[in-house]
């Protein structure tokens, strides 16, 4: 899955983003290799089955989405003993990896020991992954996702040494801390002098939104594994395009079977077709829609997001989406 010599571009665990129907929607569409499930927190008890199963239904179908693109399966947690108790129960059910979040920066997650939180205490690092490496078969990697600390940016070094001597099988290290949030810039620097240091792989992340971002974090790390998120979701080419400059395959036989580049029309057309197969409501569906392109109009793209954001009726803004291909004047009409 992740292993040297073999050049990975993985799919970022977003919560409240990337579940089951978004996996299975844009590892079809991209060329993904690896993707990883919204964190599954574990607190006062180990979850009954129903709810991985729940949060992670590809474990009913092999632990493949259906493009065959594997998905790991993301706990949080600060008891080692749950937590392993809990990658056991997920690892019965056929999860081809079990990842740590070591990085989640939420309030509430944190109030209750668990995510970024750990950064401060590289000693409680090493026992999760230990413990977790320990309940689980050999075969099953364990892998941890880390920030550069908590507020100091150099506690990577201990961090990322003692998740490898706990057992780690690789990490992804997000390059920035706790306190910085998700602010830009990311720092890159620092996890590629970890890369050097460790003998597992590491998986760069953080604010590549182009090939030129990604050339330039290859640059400073000296990676060959990359996870993306938001720039997934900003640029729909953008995962392709990484793909080919990692010399990877996979870029060129677009998933899709279609030759010509994604159109915004076409995804969020598959999107509405998932989202409704998935019995989801007509809101929510809705909602997603305009989340994901709020994420490329923020970065200054889909500028017609201000002439559908307000639209209430799924195919009605599925129309105008259309409608934007023929040019902005077309879509004010429309929608005045
Ligand atoms: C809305 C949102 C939800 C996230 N949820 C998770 C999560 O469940 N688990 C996790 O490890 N990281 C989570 N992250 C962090 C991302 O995986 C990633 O590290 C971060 O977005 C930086 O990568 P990017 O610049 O490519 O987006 C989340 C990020 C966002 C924006």
């Amino acid at each position: 899955m992740i292993r040297r010599g073999n050049p990975a571009i993985v799919l970022a665990p977003m919560d409240g983003v990337t579940d089951w129907v978004m996996r299975r929607l844009l590892t079809r569409l991209m060329p993904f290799d690896y993707c990883v499930t919204e964190f599954i927190r574990i607190s006062g008890v180990v979850p009954p089955e129903h709810v991985f199963l729940r949060d992670a239904p590809e474990l009913n179908r092999g632990s493949v989405t259906e493009s065959g693109v594997p998905v790991g399966v993301q706990l949080l947690g600060g008891d080692p003993e749950r937590l392993a108790l809990s990658a056991q129960r997920v690892a019965r059910l056929g999860a081809p990896v079990i990842d740590l979040n070591f990085g989640c920066p939420a309030p509430t997650v944190n109030r209750h020991d668990g995510g970024a939180t750990l950064l401060r205490y590289p000693d409680r690092i090493e026992e999760i992954v230990r413990a977790v490496r320990q309940a689980v078969p050999a075969h099953i990697p364990v892998s941890a996702k880390l920030r550069l600390g908590w507020d100091d940016p150099r506690a990577i070094f201990l961090n990322a040494e003692r998740a490898e001597r706990g057992g780690a099988s690789w990490i992804t290290i997000h390059g920035r801390t706790k306190v910085q949030g998700y602010t830009p810039p990311a720092y890159w620097e620092p996890i590629g002098e970890i890369r050097k240091l460790l003998s597992i792989p590491v998986i760069a992340n953080g604010e590549i939104w182009s090939v030129d971002d990604l050339l330039r974090c290859i640059d400073q790390t000296g990676c060959e594994h990359f996870m993306l998120g938001r720039g997934a979701l900003s640029r729909l080419d953008v995962v392709a395009g990484c793909s080919r400059a990692l010399g990877a395959t996979r870029g060129e036989r677009m998933l899709h079977g279609m030759s010509e580049p994604l159109s915004w029309s076409f995804v969020l057309g598959e999107l509405v077709t998932l989202s409704r197969e998935a019995g989801e409501s007509e809101r929510r569906t809705l909602a997603r829609m305009k989340q994901w392109i709020n994420y490329a109009h923020r970065r200054g793209d889909a500028p017609w997001f201000s002439s559908v954001k307000r639209l209430i009726q799924v195919d009605e803004f599925l129309s105008l989406v259309a409608a934007q291909s023929v040019g902005p004047d077309a879509l004010c009409t429309l929608a005045a």
